[in-house]
């Protein structure tokens, strides 16, 4: 008997929280704080403290975060960013948005993170910055990032959206760079109810800077310093995600166990896992497998009523997006083999049981056929 298998639950998320959130959100209806709101302030408190910076400034989304953090370290028209293709669209897109140019690299076919040797080769007299994206929620090796960075002289992005939680040499990922950008997308681990995002980062002044940039770049009311942006975290969401953010490295330790299950039972057919993580460097934002048989799988698990989708299925250098950016079919070829080859299978905190069993057993019935 086939049984439903979702890649999330996001009401199940409130069990718990749910009257103390509601109180408060009536709370905040009746007072009138709504924007950049002491909900707000209290949140990024909790937020700089829970990844380890001083600073942490709340945005309207993870796209906005890369954005805003781009322009407040003053990258813009004319500088190269390096960047990886096995990534979300927004990663890219912050970059051409600021005006500066998109420089990308492969990944490697073992951790299908960025490949830092590449990274070095493609350094030029223009590159200002590298953003690395912890992608599916596995750290990059960040002293290797900031080894790379001071040598050159580049600024150092982190794009954190997938991976809150997850840490590298011991710290949390977000916590060690120029910025680090955060995204929470209903389905990202630590989630709003909407689209929220936020900046970590330790300089004072380009956090002040990003405070005015998120609020039309002005310093009080009616005095614009800068052409900023409309880009507050709302007060609504602060106040789900400060509810929220205790639970996250019980969520965490629980998508951990459920993917050594697969790990375990899994093991010895014709597949591959992201690999390279130590414990505590992995916070499986997405559970990924790497076939041949990437297509088959796919359509016998959704079948079966497993929703299994492709994360990234076209990488970022053939999107037509950037057909400008002159990249071919060809140049990224571990990107390309990736988005080939590689599925994922559904992995949050609320699977039950017979979920997890029922996508190990429809795994291995796929390849026993
Ligand atoms: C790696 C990565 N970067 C950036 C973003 C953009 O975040 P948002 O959807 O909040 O704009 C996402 C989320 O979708 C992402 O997965």
């Amino acid at each position: 008997m086939n049984v439903k298998v979702e890649r999330h639950n996001y009401p199940s998320q409130f069990t718990g929280i749910e009257s103390k959130l509601l109180h408060e959100i009536r709370g905040l209806l009746s007072s009138g704080d709504y924007v950049l709101g002491e909900a707000v302030a209290e949140y990024e408190r909790a937020f700089a403290t829970y990844i380890g910076t001083p600073h942490a400034i709340g945005v309207n989304s993870g796209t906005d975060a890369l954005i805003l953090a781009l322009h407040a370290l003053r990258i813009g028209q004319g500088d190269e960013v390096i960047t990886v293709a096995n990534t979300f669209h927004a990663t890219a897109l912050a970059i051409v948005r600021v005006g500066a140019i998109p420089v990308l690299v492969d990944c490697k076919s073992d951790t299908f993170l960025i490949d830092l040797e590449q990274v070095e080769r493609k350094i030029s007299k223009r590159t200002k910055a590298v953003i690395v994206v912890h992608l599916f929620g596995q750290a990059v090796n960040m002293a290797a990032v900031h080894d790379l960075a001071r040598r050159n002289g580049l600024l150092v992005v982190e794009d954190c959206a997938q991976a809150i939680g997850a840490q590298s040499g011991g710290k949390k990922v977000g916590s060690m760079s120029d910025a680090g950008c955060w995204s929470f997308a209903p389905a990202k681990n630590l989630a709003a109810a909407g689209d929220a995002g936020a900046i970590t980062l330790a300089d004072p002044e380009v956090a002040n800077r990003l405070r005015q940039m998120r609020h039309f770049g002005q310093a009080t009311q009616n005095e614009h310093l800068i052409a900023g942006y409309n880009s507050r975290l709302d007060t609504i969401q602060a106040l789900i995600l400060r509810n929220k953010l205790g639970r996250v490295d019980m969520w965490s330790a629980e998508r951990a166990r459920i993917a050594s299950i697969y790990k375990e039972r899994l093991d010895g057919l014709p597949l591959a896992f992201q690999s390279g993580a130590e414990p505590g460097e992995h916070v499986y934002h997405l559970f990924q497998v790497k076939t041949d048989s990437r297509d088959g799988l796919l359509s016998h698990l959704q079948r079966r009523g497993i929703d299994a989708v492709v994360r990234y299925p076209t990488p970022i250098h053939l999107q037509p997006a950037f057909i400008d950016l002159g990249y071919r079919s060809g140049d990224l070829p571990v990107a390309e083999a990736l988005a080939a080859q590689t599925l994922c299978l559904p992995l949050h905190p609320a699977m039950t049981v017979d979920q997890i069993d029922f996508v190990c057993d429809s795994v291995n019935s796929f390849f026993s056929r």
